[in-house]
């Protein structure tokens, strides 16, 4: 039986419950999902491709279909060096939907036996966009609802590199209070 190798690529910075979300969608209908995360010299992102693929993968660790990889040049020439058949990308709300269709129909232009296949996120991320977390967070907001734990964490100790080395002590001394308990006992 054939196989169905998916693509999902995207800037994921940083990845998002909205991300997730179509993850999780896209692992159950794909036998396979390689999420793949753009190298963009051009940007200039909040998060390193390397610290986007850690996220990606602490977020993804309990799909066991779903990978998480980096690549540059073009989406389709990836697709096809690790044998995807289709692209999946999300469309949030009809103001997605110009964009992606011009994506999809370059893409199919570049490589016609590539398909562009849409899924929509939970109507509860369908305001939900990176740019938009990076902008809460970078004024002060609360971003805990709209990223998993882990990446509000990371963009927390981006926002104030400081507090990387007070939770660092923190997590320190609980360890060491907690062997000193065991030693105790
Ligand atoms: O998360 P994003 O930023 O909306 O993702 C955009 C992405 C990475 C899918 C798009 O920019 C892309 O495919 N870039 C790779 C270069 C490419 O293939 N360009 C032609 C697209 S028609």
């Amino acid at each position: 039986m054939k196989r169905i190798k998916a693509v999902y690529p995207g800037s994921f910075d940083p990845p998002t419950n909205g991300h997730l979300d179509l993850i999780e969608r896209g692992s159950k209908i794909f036998d396979e999902l390689v999420v793949a995360v753009l190298r963009n010299p051009e940007k200039d992102p909040l998060f390193s491709v390397a610290e986007r693929r850690t996220m990606l993968e602490a977020m993804t660790s309990g799909f066991d279909n779903v990978s998480v990889e980096t690549f540059d040049g073009l989406t389709v020439e990836y697709a096809m060096t690790v044998g995807a058949s289709a692209v999946l990308r999300g469309i949030r709300a009809i103001s997605d939907y110009e964009y992606e269709l011009q994506m999809a129909l370059m893409n199919r232009k570049l490589q016609p036996s590539l398909e562009t296949i849409f899924m929509m996120p939970a109507e509860q991320y369908s305001y939900l966009s990176s740019r938009l977390v990076r902008e809460v967070a970078q004024l002060g907001g609360n971003i805990e609802c709209l990223v998993p734990e882990l990446v509000a964490q990371k963009v927390r100790e981006k926002m104030d590199p400081a507090l990387k080395f007070v939770e660092q002590a923190e997590r320190k001394s609980a360890q060491r209070q907690t062997r000193s308990r065991k030693k105790r006992s």
